[in-house]
């Protein structure tokens, strides 16, 4: 029995959520597997209505879980922050999720910016370190708001949270069994202190997996390939900023918002999946936007939960939908709603 706590959070979480939801209710009577689920409320309206954004009981509560799946977190009368601080980032650091997976693949039939580029060219997996880096919120301010104010951002970066890290991704290329190629993104020509740690850490890790080829790119080339020749990754394995920024390259070459999913994995835990996109307030309620990449959340939820055959039906499926059906995976230009684009992935199934 899988226990699975939903967070549908803000906007249209809660739209996306449901129908994600009732893509695994159908997959679980197709393929005989059990799960229960439980709902919390965290979010923008609880923190707008009790100034709380996770209690200090929540994270010991979905520790309890096996899975998380979460909608989307973010409020428009909420200052940017403290809902990404205090629930998303929260959640990642304190439940331990140290790996950010994000793969970026094009599905026949989605269109992509990139010129003469179609699903035979497109199809990798950034393997982001989530836990630490620019993210740990260290540094700080000195003589803030004053002339001579400094402020100081660190990058935490070490020799533990990296190796975990790398291990993941060289094992997750051995396991994808493509190129069987992982390329470390870094920029160790200028942090020559971080990535000369994650270099040393990459190589030794990778000694012990002669079958995977170790390939090196620095980040500003990394976004430049991405565009020219996505083609040459398989495995990109990079620090929590750079895993950040180049990601939403990811999602817009992959078709966009409306079908980029990424998992939080602690493989030893609780791990969080989620649609990559926001919360969208401006379509909330409006049964107008793409349920896609949350369904997509949701597969990759059920294969870290052992599920693999129910997760490759799912994706099966969406593939389906996109092919023969969704001409924009725009909200509003689906030619479907939110809800009918969840029971054709069903009807797939
Ligand atoms: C993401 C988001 C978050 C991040 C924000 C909302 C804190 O951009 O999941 O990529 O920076 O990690
Ligand atoms: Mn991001």
């Amino acid at each position: 029995m899988h226990k699975i706590a939903v967070i549908p959070g803000d906007g249209t979480g809660p739209e996306v959520v449901r129908e994600g939801l009732k893509v695994i209710e159908a997959a679980a009577s197709k393929y005989g597997f059990r799960y229960e689920t439980a709902h919390f409320d965290f979010g923008g309206d609880r923190y707008l209505r009790t100034g709380e954004t996770l209690p200090d009981s929540a994270v010991e509560e979905l520790r309890q879980f096996d899975a998380i799946y979460l909608g989307a977190i973010g409020h428009p009368d909420v200052k940017p922050g403290i809902l990404e601080k205090g629930i998303l980032l929260r959640l990642r650091f304190e439940l331990d999720q140290y790996v950010n997976l994000r793969p970026v693949k094009l599905y026949p039939g989605v269109e992509t910016p990139l010129k003469d580029k179609g699903p035979e060219h497109i199809d990798f997996v950034v393997v982001r370190e989530n836990t630490e880096g620019l993210y740990t919120g260290s540094g700080g301010f000195f003589k803030k708001g004053t002339p001579d104010e400094i402020a100081v951002q660190e990058s935490i970066n070490t020799r533990k949270g990296v190796e975990r890290c790398v291990r993941f991704a060289f094992e997750y290329a051995r396991r994808r069994n493509k190129q069987k190629k992982v390329t470390l993104c870094g920029k160790t020509n200028v942090l020559t202190y971080a990535f000369d740690l994650w270099e040393r850490v990459f190589h030794e890790v990778g000694e012990e997996y002669p079958d995977i080829e170790r390939d090196y790119a620095h980040v500003d080339a990394t976004v430049m390939w991405m565009v020219k020749n996505p083609e040459w990754f398989d495995v990109i394995v990079t620090d929590n900023m750079f895993g950040d920024i180049i990601t939403d390259l990811g999602a817009i070459i992959q078709g966009g918002m409306g079908i980029a999913a990424g998992g939080n994995i602690n493989p030893e835990g609780t791990s969080m999946f989620e649609p990559i996109g926001g919360s969208a307030p401006k379509y909330t309620g409006k049964n107008m936007i793409n349920p896609l990449a949350a369904i997509c959340a949701g597969a990759m939820m059920l294969d870290t939960l052992g599920e693999r055959e129910a997760a490759e039906a799912i994706e099966k499926a969406v593939m389906t939908v996109c092919e023969k059906h969704i001409k924009s995976l725009a909200a509003g230009k689906m030619g479907y709603t939110t809800s009918e684009v969840g029971d054709l992935v069903c009807q797939y199934l």
